[in-house]
């Protein structure tokens, strides 16, 4: 058996109970302990308390001290882009010279300018890059990620970075819906080509699938016939939606049972009130809105609501280049108005939800796996408060320390 004893926290920090998703005012519950310890065996969290109840140990512990720090659950980033090719620094600059997203995209630049990098790369090359990204997320107290396709739009790097993404660890997502590739007149050729010569394969390699349901990419009916096809193989299903338009996506998704809606950028009070009385989970990436100039989704509404909530990174080299989830807690407490707390939950247990990971991560509490990050402050919430600080001073995955990049 393997041992490890954190020691001596400041605090040790969970989100209550053992439901998932949390809503309402239970987002915002958690069970702070102070004078702390965490011991993991064999991967697994076995007990959790204060130092006081902590019963004499035998040798064979592996020991770390925990004076000055606090611990969190392991970070769970629900919706990243993390496999890909090139960059777009350079539209990065014409975007802040006053070029929009939107332009860019429909000028054939965009999310296919990474669509060409992607297919150019080797699948070797792409499996470097997922490392390379999922190193930076470690660095940033991500011990569990998601990351979809969708930069291949052919079969074969489709596939690619299905097995790509799953070789890093990674929980791989079909966007096989993501824009329309230049050799193909239109979405619906295209999805009679993605439907008929990638879905069985791809269904194979990812666990979800997912469609951007916006003007200019794929349309409701579209969207529709899309992820219809993709449950019948056996996918969960996300979606991207109202990010910059409400296209009914909601009413969609609440149709299909997908497992979340992401972005809501442009979710208006109808949207609000038919996502809060649904099971699917509303993913909040506040990345993205800030990174495009664009505004906030109306998180504290739909928690408000009773909607179940989740925060992630939209990790991508055109919406939001960053990977960090702390400062998704932080835009969530500045521009979201959802507490420390609500951060909190929304990029553990409820992330670990939409991934269908919440009996194992996204808490720390007996049984579940001991992924945790060791924060350098005796208040957890430092977490969010220092903006863009990295306090991520260790990084525990499967009861193991980690090594940081
Ligand atoms: O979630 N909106 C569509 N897809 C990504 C952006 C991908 C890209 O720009 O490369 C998003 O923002
Ligand atoms: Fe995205």
């Amino acid at each position: 058996m393997t041992r490890l004893l954190v020691h001596d926290l400041a605090q040790l920090v969970t989100p209550a109970g053992s439901q998932a998703p949390l809503r309402g005012r239970a987002l915002g519950d958690l069970d702070v302990i102070e004078d702390a310890y965490v011991l993991c065996e064999d991967g697994r969290i076995a007990a959790t308390g204060r130092m006081r109840d902590l019963g004499p140990l035998d040798d064979d512990v592996e020991e770390l001290d925990g004076r000055g720090l606090s611990a969190i659950p392991g970070l769970v980033d629900c919706h990243t882009h993390a496999c890909f090719a090139g960059d777009r620094v350079d539209e990065f600059a014409l975007r802040a010279g006053g070029a929009t997203y939107e332009e860019l995209h429909a000028a054939g630049g965009g999310i296919l300018s990474t669509v060409r990098a992607t297919r150019a790369a080797s699948e070797e090359e792409l499996a470097e890059s997922t490392l390379l990204h999922r190193s930076w997320m470690l660095r940033a107290g991500t011990t569990t990620f998601e990351a979809k396709s969708g930069y291949g739009l052919d079969r074969d790097t489709e596939l690619a970075q299905l097995r790509a993404v799953r070789a890093a660890g990674g929980v791989p997502t079909w966007l096989g819906a993501h824009a329309v590739p230049p050799e193909f007149e239109d979405a619906d050729s295209y999805l009679d080509f993605a439907l008929a010569e990638v879905l069985r394969e791809a269904a194979g390699l990812a666990e979800a699938a997912d469609v951007f349901l916006e003007a200019g990419a794929f349309d409701e009916p579209q969207a529709r016939r899309y992820l219809t096809a993709c449950r019948e193989a056996g996918l969960v299903l996300r979606m991207h939606g109202d990010q910059f338009t409400e296209l009914g996506a909601i009413p969609l998704a609440v149709e299909l049972d997908v497992r979340s809606v992401d972005h809501l950028e442009a979710t208006g009070p109808a949207g609000i009130k038919v996502l809060a009385e649904s099971d699917v989970t509303g993913v909040l990436l506040p990345g993205s809105a800030l990174f495009l100039g664009r505004p906030m989704p109306p998180a504290r509404e739909l928690v408000d609501a009773g909607a179940a909530v989740a925060l992630a990174t939209d990790f991508n080299p055109g919406s939001a280049f960053c990977e960090s989830l702390p400062l998704a807690c932080s835009l969530a407490a500045t521009q979201l108005k959802l507490s420390p707390a609500e951060a909190l939950a929304a990029c553990t247990v409820n992330a670990a939800h939409v991934l269908g990971r919440a009996e194992r991560k996204g808490r720390l509490a007996p049984g579940y796996d001991a992924d945790l990050v060791l924060l350098d402050a005796s208040d957890w919430r430092y977490l969010a408060y220092h903006l863009g600080h990295d306090h991520v001073a260790g990084v525990v995955i499967g009861g193991e320390a980690a090594e940081l990049g």
